[in-house]
C-alpha cells in the first residue's frame, strides 16, 4: 500500500497537550501493527504568528495537494490574537482553500453515565451532523462602515450557493444509503431568512425526492435544537449550513459527554482532507495536563477510516469506550487521570 502522508499542526493551547496524545496512539498503532502512515510536524499557530507574522504559509495549500493525504490539527485560538487572525488563514483557509465542503461530526454516547438527559441510553444518542463548511456566514465578505462611532454599520453577508447547498445535501443522502441510515433532518431558518435559506429548502424538496429510501423531514433550527434534547433518539444524520453546524454539534458533544468527546472531520471527497477536534483551545488549561485527549484520539480514528485503515479507526472507539468505562478519564469526565496518562492508557490497551 502506498505511503499515507499526514501534515500535523498542534495549533494553540490545549490544541498542543492533545495532539502529542494523537499522535502518540497513531505512532503506537503505524508501529505495531505495520500501516504505512508518515507524518510530519507545522508550528503554525499564536505563537509563529506573534513572532514572525506568518499564518498559513505561502505554498502551504499546494504542498498539502503536493505531498500529503491528510492533514491533523489541534486547535487554534490564543487570547493574544483576540481577532482570530491566524485562525481565520490556518482553519478557515484550509477548509475553504481545499474545498473541504463536507465537516462531518459525528454524536455518539459511548456511556450511558455521561449523557446529561435522564433515563438515556447509547442507543439514544448516535447520529452524524454533516456541517456545509465552505460557504454561509462564514466567507467573511461584509465590512465596518463608521467604525467605532455611534453611527457604525456592520455587514456580514450570509453566501448560500445552488451548488454549495446540493453538494452537502447530496453528501448527507449518499451517506445514509451507504451506510443503512434511514432518517435524515435537513435544518435552516428558512422562515426569517427566505432568501438564503430559501434556497436550502428548495435545494432540498429537490435531492430529497432522488431518495425516497430515505425518511427525510425539515425542522428550523430553533425547533432542532429542542429537538435534539427532547428526543435525539428520532436522529440518524442531521444537515445544515455552517453556522448552525457549528452550534449544533456543540449542543451534540454535550449529549455525548462534552466537548472532550467530540470528533470531526473537513473532508473534500477522494482528496486530501482535515481532522480536527470539535473543541477549541481552552486557554486556561493550556500545558496543565488536565485536558482530555480523547476527543482529538478519535478525530485520529475518524482519519484513519478515511485512509482505508477501517479496522484501526473501529478499535481505537472501541479502546476510548473501554477508558471511559473503566474510569480511565480526565477530569472532566470524572476521572483522575491526566491528559498524558489517558493518553498512555490508550495506548497500551491497544
Ligand atoms: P473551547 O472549546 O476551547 O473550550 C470551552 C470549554 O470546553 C473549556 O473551557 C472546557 O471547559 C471545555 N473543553 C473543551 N475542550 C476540552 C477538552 N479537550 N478537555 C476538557 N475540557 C474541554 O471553546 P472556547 O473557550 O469558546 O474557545 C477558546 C478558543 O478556541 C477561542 O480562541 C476560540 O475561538 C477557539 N476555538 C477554536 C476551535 C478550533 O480550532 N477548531 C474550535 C472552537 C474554538
Ligand atoms: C469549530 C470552531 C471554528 C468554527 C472557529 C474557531 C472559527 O468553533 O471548528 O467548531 O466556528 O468553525
Ligand atoms: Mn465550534
Amino acid at each position: 500500500m502506498m505511503v499515507k502522508r499526514i501534515a500535523v499542526i498542534p495549533g494553540d493551547g490545549i490544541g498542543v497537550d492533545v495532539t502529542a496524545e494523537a499522535v502518540k496512539v497513531l505512532a503506537t498503532l503505524a508501529e505495531s501493527r505495520k500501516l504505512p502512515i508518515e507524518f510530519t510536524t507545522f508550528d503554525w499557530g499564536a505563537e509563529k504568528y506573534l513572532r514572525e507574522g506568518v499564518t498559513l504559509p505561502q505554498g502551504a495549500l499546494d504542498m498539502f495537494r503536493r505531498e500529503f493525504h491528510a492533514i491533523f490539527i489541534g486547535a487554534m485560538g490564543d487570547p493574544r490574537v483576540p481577532d482570530m487572525k491566524h485562525a481565520a488563514d490556518i482553519l478557515l483557509g484550509t477548509r475553504f482553500g481545499l474545498d473541504l465542503y463536507v465537516n462531518k461530526r459525528p454524536v455518539k454516547l459511548l456511556d450511558a453515565r455521561l449523557c446529561p438527559l435522564k433515563d438515556h441510553t447509547d442507543k439514544d444518542v448516535n447520529f452524524v451532523v454533516f456541517r456545509e463548511n465552505t460557504e454561509g456566514a462564514y466567507v467573511g465578505m461584509g465590512g465596518n462602515f463608521k467604525r467605532d462611532t455611534p453611527d457604525e454599520i456592520a455587514i456580514q453577508e450570509d453566501v448560500n450557493t445552488r451548488k454549495g447547498v446540493e453538494r452537502i445535501l447530496v453528501y448527507a443522502f449518499e451517506y445514509g444509503r451507504r451506510n443503512g441510515l434511514k432518517r435524515l433532518c435537513m435544518s435552516d431558518k428558512s422562515n426569517a431568512l427566505p432568501h438564503g435559506h430559501g434556497l436550502w429548502r428548495r435545494t432540498f424538496a429537490d435531492v430529497r425526492r432522488r431518495y425516497p429510501d430515505i425518511e427525510s423531514w425539515h425542522l428550523y433550527v430553533d425547533a432542532l435544537a429542542m429537538q435534539m434534547v427532547k428526543n435525539p433518539a428520532q436522529f440518524d444524520i442531521i444537515v445544515t449550513c455552517n453556522m448552525f453546524g457549528d452550534i449544533v454539534s456543540d449542543l451534540g458533544a454535550q449529549l455525548q459527554g462534552g466537548l472532550g468527546l467530540a470528533a470531526s472531520a473537513n473532508i473534500n471527497p477522494g482528496n486530501v482532507s482535515m481532522f480536527e477536534p470539535v473543541h477549541g483551545s481552552a486557554p486556561k488549561y493550556a500545558g496543565k495536563n488536565v485536558a482530555n485527549p480523547m476527543a482529538a484520539v478519535l478525530t485520529v480514528g475518524m482519519m484513519l477510516d478515511y485512509l482505508g485503515f477501517a479496522r484501526e479507526a473501529a478499535d481505537i472507539e472501541e479502546c476510548v469506550a473501554a477508558a471511559i468505562h473503566q474510569d480511565k478519564t480526565t477530569s472532566d469526565l470524572g476521572g483522575a487521570l491526566g491528559t498524558r496518562e489517558v493518553g498512555d492508557w490508550i495506548c497500551a490497551h491497544l
